[in-house]
């Protein structure tokens, strides 16, 4: 059974994501939207083109005029501002205008970028995301941040740009490897930290089901995560607020990603970062010893690491980087902290040593 959520965006519906196991219903979702398009380019990446273009075409193809594909090699380090000039180059070439759209067929690299052209092309048009990875699944996809990264500095360059619609198929999970799998367990563990015990609880009860990539309870899993994520940017668009509690693991998260070169993946770095958020919340009084236990054997359970051994990473480094994030917004730290499993806050009174503590703890 085909499962289907509205977002809306000011108050208004904007766009449907739509959770089926297989890409049989994407056509007639596609028609749906009710868009006007004569030309529809996916754009993917080397890796997913080889198992679910030739699906995905058909279905474009039995709606659109002409189907074209770019495909460009996979990888964080081709987010980036090349990728999309040759993208504009070949819907240029292709003459597509602005009635036409693009379909993000991939993971979060893929979505990003292609979000980011289909805002900025002929100033805007069309874009729907199909999302391939756990990571993309439930959460880049949703809520209309798209961009690349500049130089060394990740997501630099970017915008706010809604999808028409987000086609998601449980069933390409499969072809999903473990290690890429657990990385986006880290942000589903995160919802149910930052706004949703129940959901904790059904994660600690369905560890196995979820592993073995059942596909009822990887329905259920998007479904509830889809709708997390709804929840938060429906009520903060643009991050003026409270969005900022989907970044729950993420100061810490982000300082280990660099300082291992990215050899780590988003989620796992989000993983170690949420043990460090648990443990300060601990420390200030907010939840106790058991919960802050009880969060990291969930992330223990997902096969998700809980501290830094074997990174070798360079203490110094990392605590500079907290210190950078400190910069960039106006010399307070904005951390996210929970007061009970299942609700989190913005904390701006962090110190210096707070944030060394829980630094020495994830990394003993
Ligand atoms: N826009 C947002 O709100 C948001 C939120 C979180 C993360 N992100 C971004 O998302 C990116 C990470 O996304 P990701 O983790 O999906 O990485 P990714 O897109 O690099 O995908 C991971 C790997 O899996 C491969 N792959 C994708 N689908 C597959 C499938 N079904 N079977 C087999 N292999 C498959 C890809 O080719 C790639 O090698 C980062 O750039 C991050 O900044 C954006
Ligand atoms: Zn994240």
């Amino acid at each position: 059974m085909n499962k289907d959520i509205l977002v809306h965006n000011n108050n208004k519906p904007c766009y449907h994501i739509v959770i089926s196991n297989t890409f049989e219903e994407l056509a007639l979702r596609i028609k749906t939207t009710g868009l006007n398009f004569k030309r529809i380019c996916i754009v993917t990446d080397s890796n997913v083109a080889p198992l679910y273009l030739e699906m995905v075409s058909k279905a474009c193809r039995m709606e659109a005029d002409r189907v074209e594909s770019f495909v460009f090699e996979a990888g964080e380090q081709n987010k980036n501002l090349d990728i999309v000039r040759k993208l504009y180059a070949f819907l240029i070439e292709n003459e597509f205008d602005r009635h036409d759209i693009l379909v993000a067929l991939g993971g979060g690299v893929v979505g990003d970028l292609t979000g980011f052209t289909a805002a900025t092309y002929l100033r805007g048009i069309d874009f729907i995301q199909v999302p391939t990875t756990l990571l993309s699944q439930v959460d880049s996809s949703i809520g209309g941040k798209t961009g690349v990264d500049f130089d060394a500095y990740k997501n630099m360059v970017g915008a706010f740009k809604m999808p028409k619609l987000v086609y998601i198929n449980t069933g390409t999970l499969l072809s999903l490897d473990a290690r890429q799998f657990n990385s986006g367990m880290g942000e589903v563990i995160k919802y149910g930290c930052i706004s949703d015990y129940d959901y904790f609880k059904w994660l600690e009860t369905n560890a196995g089901s979820v592993i073995s990539r059942n596909q009822d309870t990887l329905a259920e899993l998007v479904f509830t995560s889809c709708e997390n994520k709804r929840r938060v940017v429906e009520e903060d668009p643009t991050e003026k607020g409270i969005r900022a509690i989907l970044n729950f693991g993420h100061t810490f998260g982000h300082a280990i990603e660099k300082e291992c070169g990215f050899t780590m993946y988003h989620g796992e770095c989000v993983a170690i970062g949420m043990v460090a958020a648990a443990y300060i919340s601990a420390k200030k009084g907010y939840i106790c010893d058991a919960d802050k236990e009880r969060i990291i054997d969930l992330i223990r359970r997902y096969k998700l690491p809980t501290d830094t051994s074997g990174l070798n990473l360079d203490r110094k480094a990392i605590l500079n980087d907290l210190k950078h994030d400190k910069k960039m917004i106006a010399g307070k730290l904005k951390f996210i902290l929970i007061k009970h499993i299942g609700e989190a806050f913005i904390d701006t009174s962090l110190s210096l040593d707070d944030l060394n503590e829980a630094l020495e703890y994830i990394t003993e």
